[in-house]
């Protein structure tokens, strides 16, 4: 229910910052994702805003109230963890009521509550069952309901999916969004899965070694990337590196390995002679058989290998200067080209992304 906010907060592990200045507006009752790479930050932080570790600097609020130095159970938040944690030997009734219990209410009062929240998330049929007898989504939804019966207001899930298998993630990754939006709860959803992230987040943060990088809506993210790192971590993104040899204030001249040039929209106000790198998606490029040289923005190559996913078609192509390129075309409504064909590729300058040439290497930019 609340917003959560989180300013310039600092988490140290020896030397290492597990968090390094992270800030964050999350909505009242908005499906927050934190997307990132194993061992970015995320549990960190969520364990911060939870109040089950301190942090060394920054400040955390949930709604009007500053909680970095409350104790957990003074900020009505609900943890819901991959594995579930559901005492095994308990029915879900007992499971549910271990919070009201805790916090001593009287039993008709518990017993209320616990009809409540199994109700909301309709399992009350089951209420007898133990967790090895329910789905792995009932028992997610028993999560769920304990957590609201202690009081959550704000729920804080991490890799809740994570030990489910691919076809039932799919499906209660909706269920679980749904869920929260029902009972008007404000989710904090972990996730290092960027495709369970885009489909169930109203907005997502994108994390990378303790700091957040981008935040914004999945199409945002995906439409807009704000460097290297997020055209490539969300989506897929084809990198070309080169150096700028013609720039005005929209477009811009770059120069390919082998003296190959090609034109790019000038986001980033790129000047000649610096290095820079076009982001390209596998999806967004079309392509003809043979080599025709009519557009600043075609690429050609040979087609080296070809994988059939379905819908479909994905193209591995070594471009004439060496470098390597991914295309995706639709499988049922193209004619598929052969490996060993001569391909001229072309991309909408308006979704390529120019970026300078990351300090650090474009390696180090892209790793995880
Ligand atoms: N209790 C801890 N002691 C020491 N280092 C930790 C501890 N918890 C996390 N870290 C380190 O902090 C960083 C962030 O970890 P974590 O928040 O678990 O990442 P994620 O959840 O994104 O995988 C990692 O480098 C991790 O090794
Ligand atoms: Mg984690």
């Amino acid at each position: 229910m609340p917003d959560v906010r989180v300013v310039n907060v600092v988490k140290k592990y020896g030397k290492v910052y597990a968090l390094n200045n992270v800030s964050l507006n999350i909505h009242d009752q908005e499906y927050f994702s934190l997307l990132g790479p194993s061992g970015c930050g995320k549990t960190t932080l969520l364990r911060l805003i939870a109040g089950l570790i301190d942090p060394d600097g920054g400040e955390i609020y949930i709604g009007d109230c500053r909680v970095d130095k409350a104790p957990p159970e003074d900020r009505d938040i609900g943890f819901v963890f991959q594995t579930f944690a559901l005492f095994p030997h308990m029915t879900a009734w007992s499971n549910v009521l271990y919070g009201p219990k805790v916090k001593n209410y009287d039993t008709k009062q518990a017993e209320t509550i616990g009809h409540e929240v199994l109700e909301l998330v309709k399992l009350s049929e089951r209420l007898n069952a133990y967790p090895n007898e329910l789905s792995g989504g009932m028992m997610q939804r028993i999560a769920v309901a304990r957590a609201l019966a202690a009081g959550a207001k704000t729920l804080l899930l991490d890799e809740p999916l994570g030990q489910l298998d691919a076809k039932v993630r799919n499906d209660i990754r909706y269920e679980i969004r749904r869920m929260a939006k029902d009972l008007k709860l404000t989710a904090i959803h972990v996730t290092h899965d960027q495709a369970e992230a885009m489909s169930i987040s109203d907005r997502i943060a994108v994390m990378k070694k303790g700091k957040i990088i981008q935040v914004g809506t999945p199409k945002e993210l995906y439409m807009h990337p704000n460097s290297i790192f997020v055209a490539f971590f969300i989506g897929e993104s084809n990198l070309l590196e080169g150096h700028i040899t013609k720039s005005d204030d929209k477009i811009a001249e770059m120069e390919l390995r082998e003296g190959y040039t090609i034109e790019a929209f000038n986001q980033k106000k790129l000047k000649m002679g610096d290095r820079a790198v076009l982001a390209i998606r596998p999806e967004t490029c079309a392509m003809r058989q043979g080599l025709i040289n009519e557009n600043r923005n075609g690429l050609f190559g040979v087609v080296e290998k070809t994988t059939f996913e379905g819908t479909i078609v994905r193209y591995d192509i070594r471009l004439v200067n060496g470098d390597r390129f991914l295309i995706n075309r639709p499988s049922l409504t193209e004619e598929w080209v052969s490996i060993g064909q001569e391909v001229t590729i072309t991309y909408p300058l308006e979704k390529a992304h120019l970026f300078p040439y990351p300090e650090n290497g474009l390696n180090d930019e892209i790793s995880v």
